[in-house]
C-alpha cells in the first residue's frame, strides 16, 4: 500500500491523560494553566468519563474512571495518573491502520470503534510503538 496524504497523520487530534478526580485536574488546568473544559461526557459502557479542554487546533482530554472498574482503573493502578495516549488524525483510518499493521504495530482489537470524539478510531498497541499508546482517528471514515 501507498503512503499519501490520506493515511499519513497531519494533525494531533488530543492528548489523554489519565486522571483519578476529574474535577480536580479540571480545576488545575483551568486555574494553572488558563484551559477550560468546555464540555465533560459520561461514557458508562467504557467506565470513563472525559472532560475536554481545547488547546489551539488539539484537545487534552482529562479522562477518569467513573467507578472501580473501566478503561482507565487498570493503567491508574498499574502507572498512576499521567499521559495515557497520543491521538493523531488521518483522513482514511482503513488505510492508515492496514499500513501500519502492514509495518509490524499491532493494532488493538479487531475493528474500529466510535471514539468519544464522534469519529472511528483503532489503537495501536504500546509495546509495538515503543512506549505510547497511539489513536488514529478517521476523520473521513
Ligand atoms: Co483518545
Amino acid at each position: 500500500m501507498e503512503r499519501d496524504r490520506t493515511n499519513t497523520p497531519n494533525k494531533i487530534n488530543h492528548i489523554g491523560i489519565a486522571v483519578r478526580d476529574l474535577d480536580a485536574a479540571v480545576a488545575m488546568w483551568q486555574l494553572g494553566l488558563g484551559l477550560a473544559a468546555v464540555q465533560v461526557v459520561e461514557m458508562p459502557e467504557r467506565g470513563i468519563k472525559i472532560a475536554f479542554l481545547p488547546c489551539g487546533e488539539a484537545t487534552i482530554e482529562l479522562v477518569a474512571p467513573l467507578g472501580e472498574w473501566g478503561e482507565i482503573s487498570k493503567f491508574l493502578d498499574e502507572r498512576g495518573p499521567g499521559l495515557h495516549h497520543l491521538c493523531l488524525e488521518v483522513e482514511n483510518l482503513q488505510a492508515a491502520s492496514d499500513l501500519a499493521q502492514a509495518q509490524g504495530l499491532r493494532l488493538i482489537g479487531s475493528e474500529a470503534k466510535l471514539g468519544a470524539e464522534g469519529y472511528p478510531v483503532r489503537f495501536l498497541h504500546p509495546k509495538s510503538t515503543g512506549g505510547p499508546l497511539v489513536e488514529l482517528l478517521g476523520k473521513n471514515g
